[in-house]
């Protein structure tokens, strides 16, 4: 068994003892949580299934929304390290820039867990990542085209995340990996769509103009699925068929997209769970109870999703879990 199956086996143990009864008990702890903000629906998914975990376990939930910005960010820690909270969540929108407020947090001896995103800091400066492994999400998404399209040739426009973020950086590399031994398949144009449903409509209507009104476009790879939905309405208002004129590969698995595949409007997805805070929230439970050192990386699952998957009872299995 491979180190990254064992990982992610241990991810689903964690995520599922931390949603059931036997989620541990952090009565009374004051937790700082400094979220990125609300451009996806994945985030506002992780967003309920946070302060649903602290609530739970008791947790006194201290919610700081950064609207994109790192220095909110910073901000909001450095207000979490004066309050004294017990521990700080962290979901990093960049990923350089954190030196200096994780310095300040360990020198004041409060454990931080950075969820679904990475940092290029020290790795002891903060007790453990709770994420994805985002270059085998896009490897996944690759290797599902590279099959999709069976050798035929393949032009695809990608729209990438957040610059400088840890899942477009990694989303785009496993992706070309994928594709690299095929070369019937290559990425002709490529740009950040920030994440969003909006600049991902509108990224995907410049690809469409500029490639011959989307007639030389084969596939859109999208870093999300929000991007991806709105990619769905620049080609639908093109007056091509999305999923059939254009394949659609994204990330996150969110409701919306299982609609998109169940009416045939995309092809597939990745899952990332929105359920960070519950393994984050138990390795702080055991770290406060006792000083006991966890993994420092807890990798989720990233499991493949398409028509072939129930897409209308994925739907209904998530469409009440806060996207
Ligand atoms: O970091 C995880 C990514 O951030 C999700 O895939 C995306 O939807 C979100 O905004």
């Amino acid at each position: 068994m491979s180190i990254i199956t064992k990982l992610a086996i241990a991810a689903s143990l964690a995520t599922a003892l931390s949603s059931g009864a036997m989620a541990q008990d952090l009565t009374g702890k004051v937790v700082g949580f400094s979220q990125i903000g609300s451009e996806s629906g994945w985030r506002a998914a992780e967003t309920s299934v946070t302060r649903q975990q602290a609530e739970e376990r008791g947790v006194d939930l201290k919610f700081a929304d950064a609207q994109q910005k790192q220095e909110n960010q910073i901000k909001a820690i450095r207000g979490f390290i004066a309050q004294g909270v017990d521990a700080i969540l962290v979901a990093p929108v960049v990923a350089t820039g954190w030196e200096d407020v994780l310095t300040e947090a360990k020198e004041a001896e409060i454990p931080v867990v950075l969820l679904d995103r990475g940092v290029d800091a020290p790795e002891d400066l903060y007790l453990a990542s709770v994420a994805s492994d985002q270059v085998v999400e896009g490897r996944v998404a690759g290797q599902w085209l590279v099959d999709t399209v069976a050798g035929a040739d393949c032009k695809v426009v990608e729209l990438q995340g957040t610059v400088g973020s840890t899942p477009a950086i990694n989303r785009k590399q496993g992706f070309e990996e994928a594709i690299a031994g095929a070369s019937n398949i290559s990425i002709i144009r490529s740009q950040t769509g920030d994440f969003t449903r909006s600049k991902g409509k509108e990224v995907m209507e410049g690809f469409i103009k500029a490639e011959n009104g989307g007639a030389d476009i084969c596939a859109v790879y999208a870093h999300n699925d929000d991007m991806a939905v709105g990619a769905i309405q620049a080609i639908k208002d093109a007056g091509l068929k999305p999923g059939t004129d254009i394949l659609v590969v994204s990330i996150d698995a969110v409701p919306d997209i299982f609609t998109a595949i169940a009416a045939g409007e995309a092809n597939a997805t990745v899952e990332l769970t929105p359920n960070m805070a519950g393994p984050a929230f138990d390795v702080l439970a055991a770290y406060l109870a006792d000083g006991t050192e966890p993994e420092k990386f807890i990798i989720t699952e990233s499991k493949l999703y398409t028509a072939a998957d129930d897409p209308a009872g994925e739907y209904e299995r998530r469409k009440d879990l806060g996207y």
